[in-house]
């Protein structure tokens, strides 16, 4: 049985959005090089939207986390399962996210990306869910708040399906 996905935000919407925020980008960062950080998997379709409107110099780098715990409580650490392959000492770093969501994974990571001395560091999600906020995270440059709907497309998954929507939509669980 397939399942029907209802539009929560449209391709059009999603990607005017992303326009507007890499002309923001491209102005702050107006003179500098930008080093972006994508967090795979679901950060990778939004990055390179965004990187491909950029109009500063732009170096990508990727890193894979999943949260550390067991199946009811997350402890808030998060396990690094690929690590960048680049130093990013010295340089304007961007975190590219698809959501935050707990926030707790951002809330870890962050303080140990600051370790390893960037010039810079801000983080860019497409998606926040305020909602469901337990930790704290800044969003220096944010696409949309939704509500508390679990979504899927534009990198976002339902096991593991779904990231190539070019679209942000909500699955109907009780579909026919
Ligand atoms: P958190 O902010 O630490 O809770 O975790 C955010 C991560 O949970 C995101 O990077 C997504 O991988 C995943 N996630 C949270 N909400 C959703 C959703 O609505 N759809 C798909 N993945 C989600
Ligand atoms: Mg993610």
């Amino acid at each position: 049985m397939a399942d029907k996905i209802s539009i929560m935000i449209s391709e059009e919407d999603v990607n005017a959005k992303i326009k507007e925020l890499a002309e923001e980008i491209s102005r702050d960062y107006a003179g500098k090089e930008l080093h972006i950080i994508c967090i795979l998997k679901g950060g990778v379709f939004f990055a390179c939207e965004l990187a491909k409107r950029l109009t500063i110099p732009v170096s990508l780098d990727f890193m894979q986390v999943s949260s550390y715990g067991n199946a009811t409580s997350s402890s808030g650490i998060v396990r690094i399962k690929k690590d960048l392959d680049d130093s990013m000492e010295g340089k304007e770093v961007l975190i590219v996210e698809d959501i935050i969501d707990s926030g707790k994974t951002l809330h870890y990571l962050i303080p140990v990306l600051k370790q390893r001395n960037p010039g810079s560091i801000r983080l860019c999600a497409l998606l926040n869910k305020p909602d469901r906020r337990e930790a704290d995270v800044d969003i220096d440059y944010l696409g949309f708040n939704i509500p508390d709907e679990y979504v899927v497309g534009y990198g976002l998954d339902y096991a593991q399906k779904y990231r190539n929507l070019p679209y942000i939509g909500v699955i109907e669980l009780d579909a026919d």
